[in-house]
């Protein structure tokens, strides 16, 4: 409501000018506050793309920001929107909780709130609008489902090092959740090790460092909550006079042409797909709800499962 007035005026004001035909259309346009995480993986490169050209190509007026994986600079990113009173705000929530007063200043300023990629837990689910994309403990089920698969008639121990992402992040808590929901009744599998590599090849790297100084032929699997880490962890096992894929059976999530590349190279074993490209949805929600329509207040995305086996024939049509 508040911003067709503004547009009413503008059109309104224009005219009076003689300008109305060439600025008319800009002050149309629906004005879109984006708070992103960071640049922390291929996945995320591949989710600012797919957001940025979209919104080219929807005609919104994109206000972007990088948060650099920090909770804080997200909430100022999201205060600096609703003080440009923008239409629609969006974002990619670092981690899963203390947004309940940002959102509530949202609220009260009558923007309404989009989540893209990850969850927000609050008390009151009107505080955001809808939210797109993956169901990640579902995703950690595949992850699991996949092992059990790889195992099975095998006999145990299976000693399963964790590559988690951004601690209390919904990917990092729901991966994990989803694994040990399939492997909870299942006694030959047992996580050894698990840390935070925070979504990043460096960190994916020296975590594993530390796993193979602690526990060095004991781990049967790295479980990796993302491509990027599992690409650092693979070099940290090569480094060590190790196969990975053969010595060490890597279990990652994204499926990005750079895991695609290492399960080619017969380095990675399975990648459980998560799709980052959520910007046509975003826009064409972003559109409906600010012309007031109703939308679903959950889309999830839809994933499959690339084992390293169907990667050389489906490389050639992956998006990212
Ligand atoms: O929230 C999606 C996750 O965040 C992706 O799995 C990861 O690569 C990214 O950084």
């Amino acid at each position: 409501m508040r911003s067709a007035k503004l547009k009413v005026l503008a059109v309104i004001t224009l005219a009076a000018a003689g300008l109305y035909s060439s600025m008319a259309v800009a002050a149309d346009k629906l004005v879109l506050g984006f708070a992103q995480v960071g640049a922390e993986s291929e996945w995320r490169t591949a989710n600012t793309e797919s957001i940025k050209s979209s919104a080219k190509e929807a005609g919104v007026d994109l206000k972007f920001s990088d948060a650099q994986q920090k909770q804080e600079n997200q909430i100022k990113a999201i205060r600096s929107y609703i003080a440009q009173k923008v239409d629609v705000i969006a974002f990619s929530p670092v981690v899963e909780s203390g947004w309940e007063p940002v959102l509530r200043e949202a609220k009260a300023a009558k923007i309404p709130v989009i989540l893209t990629d990850r969850a927000v837990k609050v008390s009151d689910d009107s505080l955001y609008t809808a939210f797109i994309g993956s169901d990640f403990l579902e995703e950690g089920r595949r992850g699991g489902r996949w092992l059990q698969d790889k195992y099975k008639g095998q006999q145990g121990p299976i000693n399963i090092a964790e590559l988690q992402g951004t601690v209390g992040s919904a990917p990092a808590i729901d991966r994990r959740n989803g694994l040990l929901e399939i492997i909870k009744n299942d006694d030959r599998f047992k996580v050894i090790a698990s840390q935070s590599g925070d979504f990043t090849r460096a960190g994916g790297k020296q975590v594993m460092e530390a796993f193979l100084k602690a526990y060095g032929k004991q781990i049967n699997v790295v479980y990796s909550h993302n491509d990027d880490m599992a690409i650092g962890a693979i070099q940290a096992i090569e480094e060590a006079g190790l196969k990975p894929g053969k010595d060490i059976i890597i279990v990652s999530f994204d499926a990005t042409k750079g895991a695609f590349q290492a399960m080619m190279a017969g380095k990675m074993n399975v990648s459980v797909e998560c799709s980052p490209l959520l910007g046509p949805q975003l826009m064409d929600t972003a559109k409906l709800v600010a012309a007031g329509k109703s939308v679903p207040k959950r889309i999830v995305t839809k994933e499959t499962v690339f084992p390293m086996e169907t990667a050389a024939a489906t490389f050639p049509s992956r998006k990212y």
